[in-house]
């Protein structure tokens, strides 16, 4: 412990430097030897000023440096903390070669050039590039990349990298070469690799001026078949880039290669995008139409990312929203507009409110741009990507549908080929538009989940509805005083009757039903006029910023705001609140041991809003009872079980009420797949998969209402098992009853698919997520099944990391849950260091948790942080939890 401060080199944004020099051109040779691969890299580099030293970076193993022709001696230049220091560099132009080796058989970081199966893959973002080469690595060094590859035909049949394949040729030996170039200039962080025996699926895209683009996607020749889906998706993000953003691809050629061994979703190497297998390979009987969805979100992420991101990149990594958040945002309008928007923003504000807003409030909360950090592959946070794509959304709710394309426009006439900052992205909004948006920049430096309290109230005489504001912003652990944000609330305004009232804003004439407040001071009151009745507030319509809202509602109010209100993210949000009123009812009563209470009125409500005419889709959101995690927001001493036994009390007490009208949807569901008018219901359809969607928690719901549901499953089982979202839908059912039958089904399901990763990942995940008693012993076991590694991404995350957001058994009482899991990360921390850390961050919880667990807790938290040799990634995150 008393090193811990030792060796820590904090980057902040503040310190930020222009680079020293500049690359003109970079040339690369891989050599693909058998156990290892040499690299050559011969760039030509420019001063930007004289007399500075020319520091690269690097951790390579370094067999030659050569300086403009002549090779330096070692008393030419240092190595040392992952720099290459060259003492003196002429003043103008100059050509250095380097040459390393790697090993990347034996590189299990899964960053710079590694292998999976037998090929050979790279991921350099945000820093892995110096893993191959010494460079000036960060991303406002730009270059112009060309890249030969020379290895065995047997073995690297396939042999890629970025930009149009400009020759190629036979060598002795069995062997042969390619040379790409890419003609964008783009930093290190961009550039990839990828060798292997690969099969290729084909298409092809005609841009709107009429270029022909090449799509090819890489995978393992027997999964060559699964990737329609995403080649698909593809055409569907090309054209949608076009119609809705006015982009065009660039290039004659846009790769996908595939690799199940992959430390993130997927990566936008310029015109090679790789991507975890997860993101494209699907057919219906492996895959859940949440994969399906999923898979077009992140296939029209990375491709978005051509204009957001690689054409237009971040000055340094704290502007890492720059291109994260917008290209969220991007995707999520994406898929929006392919169907079903109100049910996707409603998942999205879900994920945003049970994920960020805990990283929001917990040790590891840091700005939309952060202000510092040590390891920066710590910072692809929820916050980064997902709160840095609600702060894009507010200039959109700001500006409007066209105002927020003027500020597009300008941003790409701006800034086309450099490397630049948030600040750059809100000037070119603010001036395209001209608005101020000073104040709007706070969204980038303050952390923490401002919080709304609100209350209103009518006056008859003067028709007036008067809403009072009042904003808070919490402190966090890098900053404790706040400014007022600018925060954007859509409202609009329900009559008793549940019918929409009009008003006027003061100082305008016009009528109008919905509006959006800016609310930027500490309080403000806004009045509305010719309010002809008594009303219910709307609030936050559309989730119009990444906030909490407080509004003394009586049950009253919400119920009828479930039954009226006109936006379906309100009418949501108010079943939200009152679950998490019932919640907290049950919580309090529990504490006290008492049983908990029943809510009839509730049920009746819920019972009411399925049997509205609304998507089966959207009735399957308003049965989600919030995360614990949304449960206990910013709660201190928390005993997580609790939470556990009150949410679970609830859909118990549901559930019994309503079980005829969970029966009758669930039958009604039934017919409708078994009526489509779909030629192939089986198949991944927005329509079908949300009266799947529908089904599947029907189901959840209602195997807590009767022992009977688990009868049906088991003996429908196979009959229903062709389609993955069912499947799966039925085994995440009974995944927690303690009946023999279902370890039964779990075990033939693991069986039936033991040749198909990933849809083992599934099965993983069943394991680690079950309430059941023995959920411990069942994940210890499934360590050892021979589908398991611990050196795959994808299998940590799917046993390990649901385990570790398994509520009930990661904070058993006993500490075993805290135990095992700080034993795997110490276990994985030496290979993979990005992958621990991610586990690290189970223990966030660490400060707001009830004294016993919190000791027990702690006692784990002082091992990792202990561990000899722990990485700066883990040492980062378990020095911010205990600080
Ligand atoms: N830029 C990738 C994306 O589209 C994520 C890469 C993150 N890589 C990492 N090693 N942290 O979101
Ligand atoms: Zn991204």
């Amino acid at each position: 412990m008393l090193n811990m401060s030792e060796n820590k080199v904090v980057h902040y944004l503040k310190d930020y430097q222009a680079p020293d020099f500049a690359v003109a051109d970079i040339n690369l040779t891989f050599s693909l030897e058998d156990a290892y691969a040499t690299v050559l890299n011969r760039m030509t580099v420019v001063p930007r000023q004289a007399d500075k030293p020319c520091v690269l970076d690097g951790s390579a193993e370094l067999l030659q440096i050569v300086l403009n022709g002549k090779s330096l001696c070692p008393h030419e230049y240092a190595v040392a903390d992952e720099k290459l220091i060259i003492h003196a560099v002429p003043d103008s132009e100059f050509v250095l070669e380097i040459t390393t080796k790697l090993y990347p058989a034996q590189n299990k970081t899964l960053m710079g050039l590694y292998e999976s199966g037998d090929n050979l893959y790279t991921q350099n973002e945000p820093e892995g590039f110096r893993k191959i080469t010494y460079y000036f690595d960060r991303p406002d060094v730009m270059s112009q990349f060309t890249t030969t590859i020379i290895g065995d035909k047997q073995r690297y049949p396939v042999m890629l990298s970025n930009g149009n394949l400009i020759d190629s040729g036979e060598l002795d030996n069995g062997r042969h070469w390619v040379c790409w170039r890419d003609p964008f200039a783009k930093p290190s962080y961009l550039f990839a690799l990828v060798a292997g025996q690969l099969a290729v699926l084909e298409g092809s895209f005609t841009t709107r001026s009429g270029k022909e683009v090449a799509l090819k996607f890489y995978t393992r020749p027997e999964d060559r078949a699964k990737a329609g889906f995403a080649l698909e998706s593809l055409k569907h993000a090309m054209q949608w880039d076009e119609d809705r953003f006015n982009l065009e691809y660039d290039l004659n050629i846009f790769m996908v290669v595939a690799v199940s061994d992959f430390n993130m979703g997927a990566m936008e190497n310029k015109g090679l995008n790789i991507f975890n297998t997860k993101y494209v390979l699907a057919s219906s009987d492996t895959a859940t139409d949440a994969d399906f969805e999923a898979i077009e979100g992140v296939i029209g992420h990375e491709y978005f990312h051509n204009w957001t991101g690689n054409r237009v990149t971040c000055r340094d990594w704290f502007q890492l929203s720059l291109k994260e958040g917008l290209t969220v945002f991007r995707d999520q309008e994406f898929s929006a507009d392919r169907a079903s928007r109100a049910v996707r923003r409603i998942h999205n504000v879900r994920v945003l409110r049970s994920m960020q807003f805990a990283e929001d409030a917990g040790p590891m909360a840091h700005p939309v741009r952060p202000a510092s950090y040590e390891e920066m592959n710590n910072f692809y946070t929820l916050t980064v990507y997902e709160k840095g794509a609600e702060v894009v959304r507010m200039y959109h709710t700001l500006l409007g549908e066209a105002g927020f394309q003027k500020g597009m426009q300008l941003y790409f006439q701006r800034h086309d080929g450099q490397a630049v900052t948030c600040d750059d992205f809100r000037a070119a909004m603010a001036d395209a538009n001209g608005v101020n948006l000073e104040q709007f920049a706070l969204w980038y430096s303050q952390a923490g989940t401002p919080q709304i309290k609100a209350h209103g109230e009518y006056d008859a005489g003067n028709r007036t509805f008067s809403l009072h504001l009042q904003q808070y912003i919490p402190p966090t652990p890098d900053m404790a005083d706040k400014q007022p944000m600018v925060i954007p609330v859509k409202v609009g305004l329900l009559g008793r009757d549940g019918t929409s009232v009009v008003f006027r804003l003061a100082d305008t004439d016009a009528v109008v039903e919905e509006t959006v407040l800016v609310f930027n001071q500490a309080q403000q009151t806004f009045v509305f006029h010719d309010v002809a009745q008594e009303v219910v507030p709307s609030l936050l319509r559309g989730f119009s910023a990444p906030v909490r809202l407080d509004y003394p509602y009586s049950d009253a109010d919400l119920m009828l705001l479930l039954a009226h209100d006109s936006d379906s993210f309100a009418r949501w949000e108010a079943a939200q609140t009152l679950y998490r009123r019932a919640v907290a009812a049950n919580v309090v009563a529990l504490e006290a041991n008492q049983p908990a209470p029943h809510h009839a009125e509730l049920a009746e409500a819920i019972t009411a809003a399925l049997n509205a005419d609304i998507d089966p889709a959207y009735k399957a959101v308003l049965l989600q009872v919030p995360t614990e995690a949304e449960l206990w927001e910013d709660a201190q001493s928390i005993n997580p079980e609790l939470y556990v036994r009150a949410r679970q009390a609830l859909l118990q007490d549901l559930a019994a009420s309503m079980e005829d009208t969970l029966t009758h949807w669930r039958t009604w569901a039934d017919t409708q797949e078994q009526n489509s008018k779909h030629a192939a219901p089986q198949e991944y359809h927005p329509d079908l998969a949300g009266v799947r969607s529908l089904r599947n928690i029907l189901l959840q719901w209602g195997v807590q209402a009767s022992a009977q549901v688990l009868q049906t499953i088991a003996s429908e089982y196979t009959q229903r098992a062709t389609n993955m979202t069912h499947e799966f839908g039925m085994l995440s059912a009974i995944n927690h009853l303690s009946d023999d039958k279902r370890d039964e089904l779990l075990n033939q399901f693991a069986q039936r698919h033991a040749h198909d990763d990933l849809v083992m990942d599934k099965y993983f995940v069943l394991i680690g997520s079950s309430q059941r008693a023995d959920t411990l012993q069942q994940v210890q076991a499934a360590l050892q099944h021979p589908a398991f590694s611990l050196e795959n991404p994808n299998k940590v995350r799917s046993l390990l990391g649901s385990f570790s957001r398994n509520i009930q058994h990661f904070h058993a009482a006993d500490g075993s849950g805290y135990r095992f899991i700080a034993e795997h990360i110490l276990r994985i921390d030496g290979f993979n260091p990005q992958v621990a850390s991610r586990l690290v961050q189970a223990f966030n919880l660490y400060g707001r948790l009830e004294p016993q667990r919190k000791a027990l807790m702690a006692e784990q938290l002082q091992r990792i942080q202990q561990h000899e040799g722990l990485s700066k990634d883990s040492r980062e995150i378990v020095d911010k939890i205990l600080r």
